[in-house]
């Protein structure tokens, strides 16, 4: 099958900008991502569309409301997603936390290869990275669902921290969320056909 690096409306300014990064972070995934299982075999369409386009989403929120803060943090980053095509497109820094060294390491190796400067893989256990944050920005991806985190952020006191919360989302119960937090559920296409949502956790 052919493998188009297609890119939605929302993104192409993003796109044509920092094509050549995005699409050799593809390659890296494709290849390297595989075979050091920082992810399990996939078609190339579906590494571009799931795991580089829905990243990008990330970063587009992040411009769209304006957040303000000095430095992101992916928590469960895994093979660097999302926070490594934000990191192509967004110059603040990235700090990517994962609590498996080997995929720290990976990472470690990726980021000279791109020349990331402003990405830094860390190994940590994202409870602890958790408890210490402030003014910042958080971004998830497949790591802790909207609802576990509202429950940490209640267990840590992390209510006036002014943290932003972007976690990739499913179906969840939204009512609940309502009745304790702001949540916006924001929905996006990653192709012509698909849509995924992102959480934003704000005004805490
Ligand atoms: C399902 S993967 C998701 C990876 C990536 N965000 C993605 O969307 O492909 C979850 C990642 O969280 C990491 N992880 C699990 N528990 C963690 C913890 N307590 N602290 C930091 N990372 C953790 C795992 O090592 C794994 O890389």
């Amino acid at each position: 099958m052919t493998f188009e690096p297609q890119m939605p409306n929302w993104g192409l300014i993003e796109f044509e900008q920092h094509k050549e990064k995005l699409v050799n972070y593809h390659d890296w995934l494709y290849s390297t991502g595989v075979k050091t299982g920082l992810i399990s075999k996939k078609p190339k369409q579906f590494i571009w569309d799931e795991f580089i386009v829905h990243s990008l989403y990330f970063h587009h929120l992040i411009k769209k409301y304006n957040f303000k803060s000095k430095e992101i943090y992916d928590l469960g980053t895994g093979g660097g997603i999302p926070g490594v095509p934000i990191s192509i497109v967004n110059k603040r820094k990235v700090n990517l936390i994962d609590n498996k060294k080997t995929r720290i390491y990976e990472l470690q190796r990726l980021v000279k290869t791109l020349n990331l400067e402003n990405a830094i893989p860390k190994e940590e256990d994202a409870n602890f990275t958790l408890k210490n944050l402030e003014k910042t920005i958080v971004v998830m991806r497949c790591y802790v669902s909207t609802l576990n985190i509202v429950k940490i952020i209640q267990k840590h006191k992390l209510e006036n921290k002014n943290i932003i919360f972007l976690i990739s989302s499913s179906s969840e119960n939204k009512k609940e969320l309502k009745s304790l937090f702001h949540v916006k559920q924001e929905k996006f296409l990653i192709n012509k056909n698909n849509f995924r949502t992102i959480d934003v956790i704000t005004d805490m």
